[in-house]
């Protein structure tokens, strides 16, 4: 159903007569269709053309209220959820791990049962454990869980932002070289990324120290693996070969609380063979852009030219992040656009 925009109420482009049936959850990209990844993506166009208005409110979740459940640090993730729902009118109530009964040992489905049953709508969660949020949308009968990290597993609201930043930059996904250097092993992002980049028609090379890459993928008996995107899905160790032709080359951070175990030979070699510097981007496509989902370890797994540089898209991948939020908490809280 075609909109017209008014001054209150965003039009949400995404929320076609050919928008898929309404999502409850977003837990990772793996059930998303191609379709739905497009309808998302639109929708938060339409919702960065209201984060551009000198007044930033609509009242499209006036009267719902949102609950962001933190048990891991973050910035970006955490205040744009915040500015999202604010933006759309909904009441948002954060709460960390920290200073909340989880301190005094309640189990993660007691908080879920407890929140609840104060009457919120919408949990955004994000915790260390792989499987957290599966857990509450399997427990809890009258919220709709967004994912915003668990674990090692899945960032699916990341990986829409990350695909919302390339389309808009180069108009389509499809036949895109995408290429996700550093730690992808430790890298819940670059999970959920390969499941939408690869869904989108785009190819991924994953680059970085043989020991940094998911020996699930490189054994070819994961889901990715068997999926129908298997084959746009490579592994080349090799920086300064992987990045030829690149259109996207995206710096992951290397978790260094999680090097202990003698993945690296050293920093030094790390910086060395992998690090995204001017000079590697020169073998990159001509206006090749530079990703990072942040934070960043400047100098580390990207040089500070680069990282600030004319290449750089990674504060607009920050700005996009409100607006697909913005679109996933309508999307899941309301449904499609016609319900409005
Ligand atoms: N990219 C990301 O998840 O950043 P935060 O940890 O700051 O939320």
């Amino acid at each position: 159903m075609s909109r017209s925009r008014t001054i209150d109420t965003p039009d949400i482009e995404g929320s076609s007569a050919s928008e898929p049936a309404s999502r409850k959850h977003v837990l990772d990209l793996d059930d998303f269709s191609q379709e739905e990844i497009s309808a998302v993506l639109d929708s938060a166009r339409s919702m960065k053309e209201v984060l551009g208005r000198d007044i930033k409110k609509v009242p499209a979740l006036r009267g719902k209220v949102v609950v962001t459940l933190f048990y891991e640090a973050s910035t970006r993730t955490r205040i744009s959820f915040e500015e999202a729902g604010k933006v759309l009118s909904a009441d948002v109530i954060n709460m960390s791990s920290s200073g909340s009964s989880a301190e005094k040992g309640e189990s993660l489905l007691n908080t879920g049962l407890t929140i609840q049953a104060m009457g919120v709508d919408t949990i955004v969660i994000r915790h260390p454990h792989s499987g957290a949020p599966y857990l509450l949308a399997q427990q809890l009968d009258k919220v709709s869980i967004i994912n915003a990290g668990d674990g090692l597993h899945a960032h699916p609201t990341q990986a829409l932002l990350d695909l919302y930043t390339v389309r808009d930059k180069l108009g389509s996904l499809e036949g895109c070289k995408i290429v996700i250097v550093g730690d992808v092993l430790h890298s819940r992002v670059a999970r959920s990324d390969i499941w939408g980049f690869a869904k989108m028609g785009a190819k991924v090379v994953l680059s970085g120290p043989n020991t940094l890459m998911p020996p699930d993928l490189i054994r070819s008996n994961n889901n990715i693996a068997r999926s129908a995107f298997a084959s746009l899905v490579e592994v080349d160790t090799n920086l300064d070969r992987a990045i030829e032709g690149a259109d996207v080359v995206m710096a992951l951070r290397l978790q260094q609380e999680r090097q202990h175990a003698g993945f690296l030979p050293s920093l030094r070699e790390y910086i060395r063979r992998w690090q995204v510097t001017d000079e590697r981007m020169a073998r990159a496509n001509p206006g090749a852009m530079v990703m990072h989902p942040g934070p960043m370890n400047e100098g580390i797994e990207i040089s500070n030219s680069i990282a600030h540089g004319g290449s750089s898209v990674i504060e607009e991948q920050v700005t996009n992040g409100v607006a697909i939020r913005m679109a996933l908490l309508y999307k899941v809280t309301i449904g499609p656009a016609q319900q409005l």
